[in-house]
């Protein structure tokens, strides 16, 4: 078995390649999504080139094929603070030793007119990317004020200075996080959250019926 948090999974050449925190981000690829699953790597060795946040474990990757280039969009955060960055590394194909990094996108914890930044963290990032008008958004968020959406730019690497709330929980602490938006086929945006307390679960007494994570 394969023991790991904040799953992202992509196929690429009839290979599945899974990529999650920690490690660096790891790389595991296995025939089908049965497995087995062999751990190969990480994307970002000796960590992101992310320094202003005092972390160098990133977190939370997120993977996309847009123009025959993968993006995988990572977090590098200090737990507990909104002292966090989402960066982006690049591959042509997905391998480790062929990812280059290219550091933050977004950060938060910073003075910032953009409202997406300025009272939000920037963890959990989700690329949203539109094939027909060749447009993207990031989503991103987590406690402090839930999850936002700002629009990226065509070389979706950098964002632009604005942004949109998607989701709030009013109740203190707003846990809402792990954004990921898909458009179905019924041409509906559908956003699907993470909603609850972080952590803990899996020792008993496990929460009630209804009270899950
Ligand atoms: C990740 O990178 C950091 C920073 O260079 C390093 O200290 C750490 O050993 C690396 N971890 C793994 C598992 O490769």
């Amino acid at each position: 078995a394969t023991h790991i948090h904040d799953p992202a999974l992509i196929k690429f050449k009839g290979k599945y390649y899974l990529f999650a925190t920690h490690n660096n981000i790891s790389i595991s690829t296995a025939p089908s999504l049965k497995g087995p699953w062999a751990r190969i790597g990480e994307v970002l060795k000796g960590g992101s080139i992310i320094s202003n946040t005092g972390s160098v474990d990133p977190w939370a990757p997120d993977v996309h094929e847009v123009g025959g280039t993968f993006y995988l969009y990572y977090a590098v955060s200090t737990f507990g603070t909104r002292k966090s960055s989402i960066g982006v590394a690049t591959s042509k194909s997905l391998a480790p030793g062929t990812w280059t990094d290219h550091g933050a996108v977004v950060t938060s914890g910073v003075t910032t007119n953009n409202p997406a930044l300025r009272d939000t963290n920037a963890i959990d990032p989700n690329l949203f990317y539109d094939p027909t008008t060749r447009t993207a958004t990031l989503q991103l968020g987590s406690f402090w004020s839930d999850i936002w959406q700002i629009p990226m730019e065509t070389n979706l690497m950098s964002a632009a200075k604005t942004g949109v709330h998607l989701a709030l929980d009013p109740v203190s602490p707003s846990p809402v996080e792990a954004a990921f938006l898909h458009r179905a086929a019924n041409g509906w945006y559908y956003l699907y959250v993470s909603h609850g307390i972080c952590c803990g679960y899996g020792t008993p007494p496990l929460p009630s019926p209804g009270k899950e994570y």
